[in-house]
């Protein structure tokens, strides 16, 4: 058994998206301040990417096997925090995740399946809290964008004032297309779930202890204060959930603060007005319409007949493949977010946050840089992140995620006061 040690150590580094991670870690500014292992199922394939990526001669190599429970727990404790890519992660992923919530050892991962990361939350937040492992599920593009855009837009309303809350927060997602062999997977997969975890997933709070407010159904949307509509999300089943963690970790957090008698600053809390609601950009109110009509019509076919199945799986990209995508793509990611008070006379705000890159290799950034705020910026995280647990991207890393993120030079944002009666501009 292997004694060699990492700082980052990346599983399921030969897969497609780990390949882009294990790329953009080893090319990483502050690469000479922390050491690197890459680990899988295959030594052969790992030694091969080391020599494709031209990886240096210290980046440490680790095999193991997922169904070897003692070989999981010896390779997370080599490392400070893993970074896990590999999914579909409900079928693959509960063991290291327990490992890490059992051995105290910080973890991120790219999953975007809420109904593991219930599972995850029943069976593993109190033993990570216990032993303060920071577990951060959904640190790809599902769902840090979703709960930044929100995040910011929340910052600059609450600074404001002592108890100003929000109300309703609503965000545009427009994203470049191009799946990869793993997503495809890992989406099919959800038709081979025991019935049993699916129910009660499309309630928005099903990743929250509390209840909030529950957003209407709708089939075309809008953002309020501009010109920008669209129709149902993909991504929106996870981000809606996260988003709304986030929420209930801050109130859950805001609650034990004023009634602790250690209160110095006003707590960061959203509210319990808060609503949230998401939708993917589209070119009009009718291509909205005709996108959330697509989208239904095409889960309850891709659910209900499994020969369509079949025929994704045989023709549509395979496991290790995906779309050509470098770190130098001039492709962007837009997220707009606009965000109001709660209360007789509210303010608004908007936001637009923007990654330069693909979906895979922005994924890749946003990972990454949560792995190593965790590495690096532990003192500095926000109390809930200090205290461990199975957390969410802002709630566990907040400003300093924000600032890794625009250190890294991929992302830009801006967020501005709205009025009312201002033009509806399109962005
Ligand atoms: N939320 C997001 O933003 C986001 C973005 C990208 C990807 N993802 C998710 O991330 C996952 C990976 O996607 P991908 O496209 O990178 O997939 P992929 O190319 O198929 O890679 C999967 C990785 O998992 C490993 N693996 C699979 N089964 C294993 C097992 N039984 N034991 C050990 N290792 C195993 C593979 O190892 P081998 O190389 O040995 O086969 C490979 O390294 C998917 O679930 C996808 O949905 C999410």
């Amino acid at each position: 058994m292997s004694t060699q040690t990492v700082n980052v150590l990346i599983l399921g580094a030969t897969g497609y998206t780990g390949t882009l991670i294990t790329e953009y870690l080893e090319q990483h500014p502050e690469r000479t301040k922390f050491s690197l292992g890459i680990a899988g199922r295959s030594l052969e394939k790992l030694q091969k990417l080391k020599k494709d990526l031209s990886l240096s001669a210290g980046v440490k190599l680790f095999a193991f096997n997922l169904s070897d429970e003692h070989a999981i727990n010896d390779t997370v404790r080599r490392a400070n925090v893993i970074i896990n890519c590999i999914g579909p992660f409900w079928r693959y992923s509960t063991p290291i995740v327990r490992a890490c919530a059992v051995n105290g050892v910080h973890y991120v991962d790219i999953t975007g399946e809420p109904w593991w990361i219930r599972d995850l939350l029943r069976e593993y937040d109190f033993t990570a809290m216990k032993s303060k492992a920071i577990i951060i599920p959904a640190s790809g593009m599902d769902s840090v964008p979703s709960d930044l855009a929100v995040y910011l837009s929340a910052r600059a309303l609450l600074k404001r004032g002592e108890g100003i809350t929000l109300g309703k927060s609503v965000t545009a997602i427009r994203v470049p297309p191009g799946l990869s062999g793993g997503t495809l997977s890992t989406v099919l997969s959800a038709a081979e779930l025991p019935k049993s975890k699916l129910i009660g997933l499309e309630d928005p709070f099903a990743l929250t202890p509390a209840k909030g407010i529950v957003r209407p159904f709708k089939m075309v949307h809008s953002l309020p204060f501009t010109s920008i509509y669209g129709g149902q999300s993909l991504m929106e089943s996870i981000n809606e959930k996260i988003v709304n963690r986030t929420w209930g970790l801050l109130e859950a957090d805001a609650l034990s603060t004023e009634l602790s008698a250690s209160r110095h600053a006003p707590p960061f809390r959203y509210g319990p007005n808060f609503v949230y609601q998401e939708f993917s950009q589209t070119p009009s109110r009718f291509a909205g319409l005709m996108l959330s009509v697509m989208y239904f019509f095409g889960a309850a076919v891709v659910f209900l007949f499994p020969p369509v199945r079949w025929f994704l799986k045989r023709f549509g990209p395979q496991p290790g493949g995906g779309p050509k995508q470098v770190f130098t793509d001039k492709a962007k990611i837009v997220y707009t977010n606009v965000t109001s008070t709660d209360g007789p006379k509210p303010e608004h705000v908007k936001t637009r946050v923007e990654f330069r890159g693909g979906a895979y290799t922005t994924t890749a950034v946003l990972v990454s840089e949560s792995a190593l705020a965790i590495l690096f910026n532990h003192a500095e995280l926000p109390k809930l992140g200090q205290a461990g647990g199975i957390l969410t991207p802002m709630a566990a890393l907040g400003d300093t995620l924000v600032t890794r993120l625009l250190n890294s030079g991929r992302l830009t944002y801006d967020t501005h006061t709205l009025h009312p009666g201002e033009s509806r501009k399109a962005v």
